[in-house]
């Protein structure tokens, strides 16, 4: 394997993301989303960041957005994935309605966040408005990273789901959160959903790396929704995920099989039951015209 697709063993840190700038040569940053330990323990071995992200609302639970989306679901699912990381850096998504009242009520969030999951991070949503809470909670030990353009959580406030940054106004509010956020303390920052030459723009005069959805390939790293990339969701295709599987299809395909085998009686076989006497296969002695049986080794299974 190339170093671009293995880049180390070791557990990757914050200050090592920090410093992930591609204009100083690194290799681009590669941030998938997680939600569960055994998809944590799959992307483990090949991703720098897992974020827990609380698309987890829309993509596991069904809801149409992210904002009826709890700090305990956030808990759980983040604990969940920590569980099955060993060497990434796991950042936890903070819910809508629980940061954005006040600093304190942030940090206070952010705090239980990090205590009952074990993650290195949270990221909240929020341009320069967020810059005091960033401050706040960085000062007092609090990894943040930011995310601007397309917020998921103001869609509504936004107008929908949208490209950012198209005439002025946007862009300019866009460039001076970027600088705000970073000068708050924050080691990293998502943007979703802007249109590309302000995302390279941005990523230009940042210090610290950008992480983009639906921006720049110019950007320090990328994230998508595992759940797109693989392409479990047949109807569901938006102009910034390529599909590197169809998960989907595969998925229908073993569940027609499986139906199948079921109702022509073909499944569970005997190898999958649990006390059938084994096949004992006979073998004729050509010589004395004797019959021997042998019984044929069960193989050793686990209960599961
Ligand atoms: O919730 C999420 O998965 C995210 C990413 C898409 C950036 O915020």
């Amino acid at each position: 394997m190339s170093n671009l697709t293995s880049i180390t063993n070791e557990k990757i840190s914050v200050p090592a993301i920090r410093a992930r700038k591609v204009r100083g040569g690194a290799v681009p940053i590669v941030c998938l989303t997680a939600y569960s330990k055994p998809m944590a323990q799959l992307l483990d071995p090949h991703v720098d960041v897992i974020l827990v992200g609380d698309s987890v609302g829309m993509v596991v639970y069904g809801f149409e957005t992210t904002l009826p989306v709890t700090l305990e679901m956030m808990i759980d699912h983040g604990a969940a994935v920590v569980r099955g990381a060993r060497r990434v850096l796991v950042v936890v998504d903070m819910p809508f309605a629980s940061y954005q009242l006040s600093p304190a009520q942030a940090y206070q969030n952010a705090a239980r966040v990090m205590a009952e999951t074990g993650c290195a991070a949270v990221k909240i949503e929020g341009g320069i408005e967020m810059a005091d809470t960033v401050a706040f909670l960085t000062r007092r030990g609090i990894p943040v990273m930011a995310h601007i353009g397309l917020m998921p959580q103001s869609v509504s406030a936004a107008g929908g789901y949208r490209a950012h940054g198209r005439d002025e106004a946007e862009a300019h509010y866009l460039v001076q959160s970027a600088r705000k956020l970073q000068d708050a303390g924050a080691f990293a920052i998502v943007i979703e959903g802007t249109v590309e030459p302000l995302a390279a723009r941005i990523t230009n005069e940042l210090e610290i790396p950008t992480i983009g959805i639906g921006a720049s390939p110019a950007c320090d790293g990328q994230v998508l929704v595992t759940d797109d990339m693989l392409g479990v969701f047949q109807d569901f295709k938006p102009k910034f995920v390529r599909q590197f599987a169809q998960i989907g299809e595969q998925i229908t395909t073993a569940v027609q099989e499986y139906t199948a085998a079921v109702r022509g009686h073909e499944f569970p076989a005997p190898e999958h039951c649990f006390g059938v006497k084994p096949l004992v296969p006979v073998t004729i002695n050509m010589q004395d015209n004797a019959t021997s049986a042998k019984p044929t080794p069960q193989k050793k299974r686990s209960g599961r």
